[in-house]
């Protein structure tokens, strides 16, 4: 059975076709973008406010701008904004589904705060509070999991960002990198099944450094989610000052089987590029195997995609292997019901 297969015997909602939709949903992202014709934005940085699949957008598009951004822009996790945030920040906040209330409070604290505000949803009580209040809302297209709409989380939260003058726009780098993405489909889903046939039965510890730090907690997420598997990342040089240590206990006889993946790009510091290839060596008679992947593409955008995607696709050929259906999320969705939904 071929990789591709193997997924969709597992897939009936089609969480393969929905990644392999990352092309069309970037450039649908900034037509979604251009089309809700947002007014200036007075503002001397960005917060981005969301949750998981809603949030990583935000980590990505910081991720591409990398020494491009001007001014301050970060992704905030949670109920509140923080206490140094400024009135003259605008506040993003984005939410799929628009009810998950980390983001719901955000937008609240925004409005006491007095921050210009911007969002991006499906509906929800963000995009009915957003009508009643004045807010401009980017509407994003229903039926996706929120995770499997990164190129929307990504596009549009680039192009709120440009907007709103924290780095210039990307979206020449943007286009470009959606026509990378179709043209190397074929080689990322044969490299996903490889990887992920070598990865089976442990647990994926994966590293990144700067472009691919995010990349590597999205590589994380998408185990957890798609593959229902637990994986944890870390970033480098950081893990190099005490991740390290704790492969001195994986393996067999110790925590178990781990398998190291580094996501490492030509941008890296060149201490960086030898601390991986030294980090490699001390790990790998501990682990399962050491993945060293290096990103394919010309601009940050193409190759920070290109890993996004490369991590989407493994996750789903986990799934494939483990023979579990990627899509739901019911312990999320029980969890929520239990707190009770807003
Ligand atoms: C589900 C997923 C979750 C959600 C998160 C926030 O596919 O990825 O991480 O993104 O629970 O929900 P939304 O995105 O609706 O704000």
């Amino acid at each position: 059975m071929s990789v591709v297969e193997r997924i969709q015997a597992v897939d009936p909602s089609g969480q393969l076709d929905a990644v392999r939709s990352l092309p069309d949903q970037l450039r649908d992202a900034v037509w979604r973008f251009d089309s809700a014709d947002l007014a200036p934005v007075d503002c001397r940085g960005l917060v981005v406010c969301g949750m998981g699949g809603s949030a990583i957008g935000g980590d990505l598009a910081r991720a591409a701008f990398g020494d491009r951004l001007t001014l301050p822009m970060e992704t905030v996790r949670g109920y509140a904004l923080s206490s140094a945030t400024p009135p003259d920040h605008a506040v993003f906040c984005s939410s799929y589904s628009g009810n998950t209330e980390e983001t719901v409070a955000c937008y609240a604290a925004a409005e006491a705060l007095g921050a210009p505000r911007i969002t991006a949803t499906t509906g929800g009580t963000l995009a009915e509070s957003a009508r009643a209040d004045g807010v401009p809302v980017i509407g994003l297209p229903a039926g996706l999991q929120p995770r499997a709409a990164v190129g929307y989380g990504f596009g549009v939260t680039a192009e709120v960002a440009a907007h709103c003058g924290v780095a210039s726009s990307i979206r020449t780098e943007i286009d470009a990198a959606a026509a990378h993405l179709e043209s190397q489909l074929d080689a990322l889903m044969a490299r996903a099944g490889e990887l992920a046939e070598a990865i089976q039965g442990s647990v994926p510890v994966i590293a990144g450094c700067g472009l691919t730090a995010p990349v590597g907690y999205r590589w994380k997420c998408q185990f957890n989610e798609n593959s229902k598997w637990p994986a944890f990342s870390h970033v480098m040089p950081e893990l190099d000052h005490n991740e390290i240590v704790g492969w001195q206990g994986a393996g067999a006889g110790g925590a178990g089987e781990f398998s190291a993946i580094f996501l490492e790009d030509r941008d890296h510091h060149p201490r960086v590029r030898q601390r991986f290839e030294l980090t490699a060596e001390l790990i790998a008679p501990n682990a399962r195997g050491v993945h060293r992947i290096e990103t394919e593409g010309e601009s940050r955008t193409e190759r920070l995609l290109w890993a996004v995607m490369l991590g989407d696709l493994t996750s789903l050929a986990l799934a494939g292997l483990r023979g579990v259906d990627p899509e739901p999320v019911d312990v999320i969705e029980s969890l929520k019901d239990r707190l009770g939904r807003p």
